[in-house]
């Protein structure tokens, strides 16, 4: 596991637009594993600049979020479908039909974890994943528990976590209680994987990249991934 400090939110985003960006240059056509959050915010924003200055060309690049809140249409602008498109997709030539995330609406759930699951393997896996981590330790919405969740899987999202997502809702009763996310295995398959984690997130990145490898500390899993970079910024 890479551990690379920088000083600030902005040099995080700079530095984990660099990687993402070199994906795209050496493999133009590559599958990007991509998250919502705050974390991710000033890199999609690097990403768009190089786009519209001509520096990087997203036209062949193929994508899959790692989840979405279940109960929201792709147009409820809490869904992460409209997250992603607001702040990545429509800024950037990059063809929709190549984008993808797991249906928050399905009316079968259990349907749409097989079916993601599926597609994202018959994409070829991500060559590149960008990782949040939440306060607990979870990566995607797998959170804390007995056991590694090895493919796509419903989730009941923790006290703590609907917390921390009620700063982008009127309030807490509007955040969705559950989740479609990747499962740790599905997340391990990725050939790379970019963690990417502000100041407020040093404590639990130090247990999941130090501590013992536990489902607890669900990112703690990628202590034992080839090729995991994670980026923390000081402040
Ligand atoms: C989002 C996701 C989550 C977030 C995590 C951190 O797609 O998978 O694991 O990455 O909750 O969220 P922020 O970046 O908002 O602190």
């Amino acid at each position: 596991m890479r551990i690379i400090h920088v000083d600030s939110y902005d040099q995080l985003s700079a530095l984990a637009a660099d990687i993402i960006a070199a994906q795209v240059i050496l493999k133009p056509d590559c599958l990007l594993g991509l998250a919502t959050g705050s974390s991710p915010l000033g890199t999609y924003a690097n990403l768009v600049e190089r786009c519209s200055q001509g520096r990087l060309d997203f036209s062949q690049v193929r994508t899959v979020n790692l989840d979405e809140y279940c109960g929201l249409t792709a147009d409820n602008d809490q869904s992460y479908r409209y997250f992603m498109d607001t702040n990545l997709f429509n800024k950037v030539n990059i063809d929709k039909a190549n984008t993808h995330l797991p249906d928050g609406s399905a009316p079968d759930m259990q349907a749409e974890c097989v079916r993601y699951e599926a597609l994202v393997e018959s994409l070829g896996w991500p060559d590149l994943q960008l990782l949040g981590i939440g306060h607990n330790g979870h990566i995607g919405f797998n959170e804390p528990a007995p056991d590694f969740p090895a493919q796509v899987h419903t989730v009941q999202l923790a006290e703590s976590t609907i917390k921390a997502n009620s700063r982008l809702f009127e309030k807490i009763e509007d955040v969705p209680t559950m989740a479609v996310t990747m499962g740790i295995g599905t997340i391990m398959k990725a050939r790379k994987v970019l963690l990417i984690a502000g100041a407020d997130k040093a404590e639990i990145v130090e247990k999941a990249c130090r501590g013992p490898v536990t489902p607890e500390v669900p990112a703690s899993i990628l202590q034992l991934h080839p090729d995991a970079t994670v980026i923390l910024s000081g402040k």
